[in-house]
C-alpha cells in the first residue's frame, strides 16, 4: 500500500502582534507545506525519514504500537510526528518520509504541517474515517502536549486551507475572495524568539498606553480594510495596507535590518506591497507579487533563500494511490 498526503503551512498576512491585544488578523494557507509519503512493509519495522534535517530511524512495532521516548529537553519537529503515530495500532510496519518544503521555525506553521499531514496519512492507512474536523483538534491537542500552549491558528489553517480572519472574540471566519494571490516569501534565517517579542510589545504598550493603543488601534483598521479588500478583489488597496501594517510593525520594534532589506529589495522591484510576517525579530518576510513576481524572486533569491507561492484553499489533502 502506498499513500501520499500534503498539508499547506501558512503566513500571517495582516494582525500580528495587535491579535494578541484582541485585535483582528488575517492568516492565509500556502500551496507550499508537508508532502508525506507511507509505504506498507510487510515485517514489523516502522522507517521514520525527514530529509530536510538528515533524520532517518527504524523502530520496531510492540503489541502494534511504537514504543518511543522524547527528549522533553530539546523539543524536534520530529516529535510531532511520534505523537501523531501514538494515536493509532499497526497491524504492519511502514516506512513514512516527510518531506518538508519550507523552513522550520520561522513562523511559517511547519510543525502544524507536519503533524496534519501525518495525521491525514496514518489514518489512511489505518483505514479510519477522520474528519477536517477531529484532524484540526487532534493535531491542536499535540501541539498544546509539545509545546505547552498554541493558538488554533496554525493547524486550522494546515487542515482547512484557505483564507482566514480572526475576529476580536477569537474566532476564526473563512474569507470568500476570488482573486490570485501571487506571493513570495523570503527567510533572513535568523529566528525571533516569539515569546520574548510578544513581552517586549506589551511592555511599549504598558509604557506608552496612549501611542501603541492608537498602534493596534491602526492596525485594526487595517485588518478590517484588508478583509473588504480581499472579497473585492482590490489588489492596489491590498498592497498599500501590508505597507502600512509593516511601517507599524517597526514602530513597535519587531523589525530588523535584514527584514528591512528584504522589504525594500521586493518593493524596488515592483511588489505592490511587502512586510515582516509572524512575530518578526528574524523570520521571513511576504511580498505580494500581481506583476514582476519572476525579478523579484531573482533579487531575493539572490540573498536569501526565496520561494514563491499562492495561497491553498484546499487544505490537507491524502489519498491512497496504490492499494
Ligand atoms: O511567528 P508566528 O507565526 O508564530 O506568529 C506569531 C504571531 C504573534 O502575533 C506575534 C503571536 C501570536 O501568538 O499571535
Amino acid at each position: 500500500m502506498k499513500i501520499k498526503a500534503f498539508a499547506p503551512g501558512k503566513v500571517i498576512l495582516f494582525g500580528e502582534h495587535s491579535v494578541v491585544h484582541n485585535k483582528p488578523a488575517i492568516a492565509v494557507a500556502i500551496n507550499r507545506g508537508v508532502d508525506v509519503e507511507l509505504t506498507s512493509r510487510s515485517d514489523n519495522n516502522v522507517t521514520i525519514e525527514v530529509p530536510l534535517i538528515n533524520y532517518s530511524k527504524e523502530h520496531e512495532l510492540v503489541n502494534k504500537k511504537l514504543v518511543f521516548e522524547l527528549d522533553s529537553q530539546n523539543k524536534m519537529i520530529t516529535d510531532y510526528i511520534y505523537e501523531v503515530i501514538n494515536l493509532f495500532e499497526f497491524d504492519t510496519g511502514f516506512d513514512l518520509t516527510i518531506d518538508i518544503k519550507m523552513y522550520l521555525g520561522a513562523g511559517l506553521g511547519s510543525s502544524a504541517a507536519v503533524t496534519v499531514s501525518c495525521m491525514k496519512a496514518l489514518s489512511l492507512f489505518n483505514h479510519i474515517e477522520m474528519d477536517k474536523k477531529e484532524i484540526a483538534t487532534k493535531a491542536r491537542d499535540i501541539e498544546i502536549k509539545i509545546q505547552g500552549a498554541a493558538s488554533p491558528i496554525d493547524t486550522s489553517m494546515s487542515t482547512y486551507g484557505g483564507i482566514i480572519y480572526i475576529n476580536e472574540e477569537f474566532e476564526l471566519q473563512r474569507i470568500n475572495f476570488d482573486m490570485d494571490l501571487p506571493l513570495i516569501v523570503s527567510n533572513c534565517e535568523l529566528s525571533g524568539n516569539t515569546g520574548q517579542l510578544v513581552e517586549s510589545v506589551r511592555q511599549k504598550y504598558v509604557k506608552y498606553p496612549e501611542i501603541v493603543g492608537n498602534i493596534f488601534n491602526a492596525m485594526q483598521e487595517i485588518s478590517k480594510n484588508a478583509k473588504h479588500a480581499l472579497e473585492n478583489g482590490n489588489s492596489e488597496e491590498l498592497g498599500d495596507l501590508m505597507n502600512l501594517n509593516q511601517g507599524l510593525l517597526d514602530s513597535i520594534g519587531v523589525n530588523t535590518v535584514e527584514l528591512s532589506d528584504m522589504v525594500y529589495l521586493s518593493r524596488k522591484f515592483g511588489a505592490k506591497g511587502s512586510k515582516l510576517t509572524g512575530s518578526g525579530g528574524g523570520g521571513c518576510i511576504i511580498a505580494y507579487c500581481p506583476e514582476n513576481i519572476n525579478r523579484i524572486y531573482e533579487e531575493l533569491s539572490s540573498k536569501y533563500p526565496t520561494f514563491k507561492c499562492e495561497q491553498s484553499d484546499e487544505g490537507v489533502y491524502g489519498q491512497i494511490i496504490q492499494e
